[in-house]
């Protein structure tokens, strides 16, 4: 399922180069969290968990400010929702942090990659549409 998952992320593009770039970054590290979690590699994990918050915090921060600059009326929305999204992930990584077992470190594994696609698909998609009408992205 994860893998499915995967493929269908890489797929996944908005056009906005920085943006497609950070997400493309994000699905690095949790393809390697998935593979540390297959080897039972509980400390690396923890600590590839530890790398996709931080890269998840900044990407967030860019992406408010591509939006601040573009003029996206809803930033204030988008800032918010990235907000809950961490305190989501936050939640996980804490209960992924004390985790010594393959099945349930599998288990936190795809709790954060829901937490990717929903910021991917139902958060950014949101933007995609503003953007596209301001002519800042070519549509498809
Ligand atoms: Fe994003
Ligand atoms: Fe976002």
């Amino acid at each position: 399922m994860a893998l499915d998952k995967f493929d269908w992320l890489e797929s996944f593009e908005l056009g906005i180069t920085d943006v497609d770039e950070d997400h493309r970054g994000m699905l690095a590290i949790m393809k390697k969290i998935e593979r540390a979690a297959d080897n039972e590699a509980y400390d690396l994990c923890n600590e590839l968990l530890e790398e996709l918050l931080e890269f998840t915090i900044a990407h967030f921060k860019r992406e408010e400010k591509m939006l601040e600059d573009v003029g996206y009326p809803n930033v204030q929305h988008h800032r918010e929702y990235h907000t809950e999204l961490l305190a989501r992930a936050k939640a996980v990584m804490n209960v992924c942090r004390d985790i010594k077992s393959k099945d349930n470190l599998k288990e936190c594994c795809h709790e954060m990659f829901s937490f990717l696609v929903d910021d991917v698909v139902t958060g950014d998609l949101k933007f995609k549409s503003y953007m596209e009408e301001m002519g800042l992205i070519k549509r498809p």
